[in-house]
C-alpha cells in the first residue's frame, strides 16, 4: 500500500508504541514516530530514513512506494540515529542510489558508519536539486538540533520539510495531518519534546525562522508527528515563544521536594492561598514523582515558578538540583521565581537555589522567601502570606 501525502510526496515513516524512553531517558507514554518522505518524480527520492527498531516495516514501505523503481536519491537532513540508522542497510539495498547532503553530514555518516559515501552530491544553504517538477531548495539550520542539521523547501509543492523542528512526541494513528485529528495532548507533548530536545538553542531556532517567514509554505513535514498543512499560526506562535523564553501563560507552578510530607504541606498551603485570592489554573507538582521533562516543560510554559526545598545534606535536595541544572543547561529565561526552603538543623536551599537561578538570564526571585523550621506552624502563616501577597502583586505587572 501506498500512504500518498500530495503532490507525489510519500509517506514512509513508521510509529513506534514500545519504546519508553526517548533517548533513553525521556519518557513517551504516547510513542514516537520518524517520519520518512519518498517523492517520485522524474527521479526518485527518500527524504531520511527511520530509527533503527522500524526497519522492517520501513523497507517493506519503501519497497511498495518505489512499486520497482530506482530509487535515484537519499536527502539526508539530520544525523540523529532515530533518523540516520538505516543510511547503511539503504545504500546495499539501493545501491546506485545517490546521497546528498552538507559536508558536516557526510563526516557523520562516516564516524556513524564508516562509510565513505561514493555517490555523494554535497550541497550548502541556497543550492537546489531537480527531481523533475520537484525541486528541493536547502536552508541551513545549525543546532536545531544538531550542527549538521538542515531544512529543505521544494518549491513546486511548496513543502517545507523541517527536520526534527515542529516536530512532538507520539505515534501517528493513520492520519497524517494535524488537522485531521482530535488530539487535545498535542501542544502539551509538542512542549514536552521542544523544550527537552531543542530547548537550549532557541537563537537558532529564531535564526532559521527568520530565513523561511517569507517562503510561500503550503505544507510542513517534520521528522516526527503530524503534518501541517493549515493552521500554521498555532505551531508558529508556540514555536516563536518557546524559541524566545517568553511564557505561554501569566499562572504559577508550584513544584515542590520532600521526604516526608513537611514541605509538601507548605507548597499545598501555598496554593490554597493564592487561589483565595483568586489565581486560576494553579498546578503543584511534587519533583520526584513527576518526570523532569514534564517539569521542564510547564516551566516554559508559564511566567511565575514557585521552588519549594528541604535542605539535605547541607545542599539542595537532589531531585530539585537536577531540575535546576536542566534550566541552566537549558538556558532558561525571563521567569519569576519565588522560593521556600525547609531545614531542621542548617536550613540552606534557599540562598543555594538562588544562587543557581542566579545562572539564568533576566530572572526575579521574589525578595519574600519563606523559611520553614522541620513543619509548617501557625507562626509561618504570616510569611506565606507574604510571599503568596508579592506573588499575585508581581503577576499584576505587565509582561
Ligand atoms: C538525609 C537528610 C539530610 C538532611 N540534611 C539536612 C541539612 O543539611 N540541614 C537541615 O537543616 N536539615 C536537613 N535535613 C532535615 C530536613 O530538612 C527536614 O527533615 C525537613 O523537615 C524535611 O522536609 P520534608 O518533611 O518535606 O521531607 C535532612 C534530612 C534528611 C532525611
Ligand atoms: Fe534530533
Ligand atoms: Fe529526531
Amino acid at each position: 500500500m501506498r500512504q500518498l501525502i500530495s503532490n507525489d510526496i510519500y509517506y514512509v515513516g513508521a510509529s513506534d508504541r514500545k519504546i519508553s524512553l526517548f533517548e533513553n531517558y525521556i519518557p513517551l507514554n504516547y510513542g514516537v514516530s520518524y517520519n520518512s518522505y519518498l517523492i517520485l518524480d522524474e527521479k526518485t527520492c527518500l527524504l531520511d530514513t527511520v530509527d533503527e527498531s522500524k526497519s522492517t516495516y520501513f523497507f517493506k514501505k519503501v519497497a511498495e512506494t518505489l512499486n520497482d523503481r530506482e530509487l535515484d536519491y537519499l536527502v539526508v537532513l539530520h544525523m540523529e540515529p532515530d533518523h540516520c540508522a538505516l543510511i547503511n542497510e539503504l545504500l546495499l539495498r539501493y545501491p546506485n542510489t545517490k546521497v546528498i547532503s552538507n559536508s558536516q553530514v557526510f563526516k557523520m555518516i562516516k564516524q556513524f558508519f564508516n562509510l565513505d559515501i561514493k555517490n555523494q552530491i554535497v550541497v550548502k544553504e541556497g543550492d537546489t536539486i531537480k527531481l523533475g517538477k520537484h525541486e528541493l531548495k536547502f536552508i541551513a539550520a545549525p543546532m536545531v538540533h544538531w550542527p549538521e542539521v538542515m531544512f529543505c523547501y521544494d518549491t513546486y509543492s511548496k513543502t517545507l520539510f523541517s527536520a526534527d523542528a515542529f516536530g512532538s512526541f507520539g505515534a501517528l494513528s493513520g492520519n497524517l495531518f494535524y488537522d485531521e485529528v482530535k488530539d487535545d495532548n498535542y501542544f502539551n507533548e509538542a512542549r514536552r519534546y521542544y523544550t527537552n530536545i531543542v530547548g537550549k538553542y532557541g537563537a537558532n531556532v529564531c535564526n532559521v525562522y527568520n530565513k523561511i517567514k517569507d517562503l510561500d509554505i503550503k505544507m510542513i513535514m517534520p521528522l516526527h508527528s503530524y503534518l501541517w498543512r493549515k493552521d500554521f499560526n498555532l505551531l508558529i506562535d508556540k514555536y516563536l515563544k518557546w524559541a524566545t523564553y517568553t511564557p505561554e501563560d501569566k499562572e504559577v507552578v508550584i513544584i515542590y521536594a520532600s521526604m516526608y510530607g513537611n514541605t509538601e504541606e507548605v507548597a499545598c498551603r501555598l496554593a490554597d492561598i493564592l487561589a483565595n485570592k483568586g489565581l486560576k489554573n494553579i498546578k503543584v507538582y511534587d519533583c520526584s514523582k513527576v518526570d523532569e521533562t514534564v517539569l521542564i516543560a510547564e516551566i516554559f510554559r508559564v511566567s511565575h515558578i514557585v521552588l519549594a526545598s528541604p535542605t539535605y545534606n547541607l545542599a539542595i535536595y537532589p531531585k530539585m538540583h537536577s531540575l535546576l541544572q536542566g534550566l541552566i543547561n537549558l538556558g532558561v529565561k525571563n521567569r519569576t521565581f519565588a522560593l521556600i526552603e525547609n531545614g531542621t538543623w542548617a536550613a540552606n536551599s534557599n540562598k543555594l537555589i538562588s544562587e543557581e537561578l542566579s545562572k539564568l538570564k533576566n530572572t526575579t526571585i521574589i525578595s519574600n522567601k519563606v523559611s520553614i523550621k522541620s513543619s509548617y506552624n501557625v507562626c509561618d502563616e504570616q510569611s506565606l502570606e507574604n510571599l503568596a501577597s508579592s506573588l499575585v502583586e508581581d503577576m499584576k505587572k505587565e509582561a
